[in-house]
């Protein structure tokens, strides 16, 4: 009931050139897939969105920004509101990806504001959670997600966080290649709907897709989704190449 959905954070990479070739390569070759039997987005840098969109237009796959501000307009330097994201055709924001929280320091409240922030402004949030290693290593993964979650949906009432997706990624499967485990994944997958459960209902949980992300690649993106509680995946490194990233998503229908 869940439809599977595959995202791909392009982080501070490509150029106005090579994203939009990208972003025409996977448009093409899930023409028969992306918005049917699966969700697409891709997440571009804030200033090659417009662009991307452009390309996008005609296909069924969703844009999504990697970050928006607390507040709507005004006099916040450098700043991205919500209403900008879809004025320039975003439907989806990441809020809380892990280098924002670890490399550029922002913590759980912000985040927060940033999903309220990001719903009142009609985008759908992707809420990104995860531990570090040395969380990990001192059993206290559990308690870290537990945290990220109920602190990065504090006060949203139970109809705006029906407009969330939740990414689990941990912090050490980023970047690394050390991709999680498809049942260390699914353990954290279904504490996050838990969670979800316990603070809100049932029906709801079940109804929140939750993404798993962290050196997702084509070889293991089948092996992730057949997980009863993966809905999608979060992609980094390999949504930077076409023929990967399509793979992913052909994978996860
Ligand atoms: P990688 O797929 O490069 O590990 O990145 C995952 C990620 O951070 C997606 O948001």
């Amino acid at each position: 009931m869940r439809k599977p959905f595959v995202a791909g954070n392009w982080k501070m990479n490509t150029d106005g050139h090579t994203g939009t070739n990208l972003a025409e390569a996977i448009a093409s070759a899930t023409v028969e897939v992306a918005g049917q039997s699966v969700d697409v987005a891709v997440c571009p840098p804030f200033v090659y969105l417009q662009a991307v969109a452009g390309v996008l237009s005609a296909s069924h796959i969703a844009l999504g920004a990697q970050d928006v501000y607390i507040e709507s307009k005004g006099a916040f330097t450098g700043e991205i509101g919500a209403s900008m994201l879809k004025d320039v055709g975003c439907a989806y924001v990441l809020c809380g990806h892990s280098e924002r929280r670890h490399v550029i320091g922002e913590p759980d409240e912000l985040i927060n504001k940033k999903v309220a922030a990001a719903i009142s402004g009609g985008l759908l949030p992707i809420l990104c959670v995860g531990e570090l290693i040395e969380e990990r290593q001192a059993s206290r993964t559990e308690e870290v997600v537990t945290r990220q979650m109920k602190n990065g949906l504090a006060g949203l009432s139970a109809e705006k966080v029906s407009a969330v997706t939740i990414a689990y990624e941990p912090v050490w499967a980023i970047g690394t290649g050390l991709t999680a485990t498809p049942q260390q994944a699914q353990q954290m997958h279904a504490l996050v709907r838990k969670l979800l459960a316990q603070t809100y209902d049932g029906q709801l949980a079940e109804g929140i897709r939750i993404l798993y992300g962290g050196s997702v690649k084509p070889g293991s993106a089948a092996d992730l989704m057949r997980q009863k509680d993966i809905d999608g995946l979060l992609v980094g490194g390999a949504s930077l190449n076409a023929d990967d990233f399509v793979a992913i998503i052909k994978a996860a229908v």
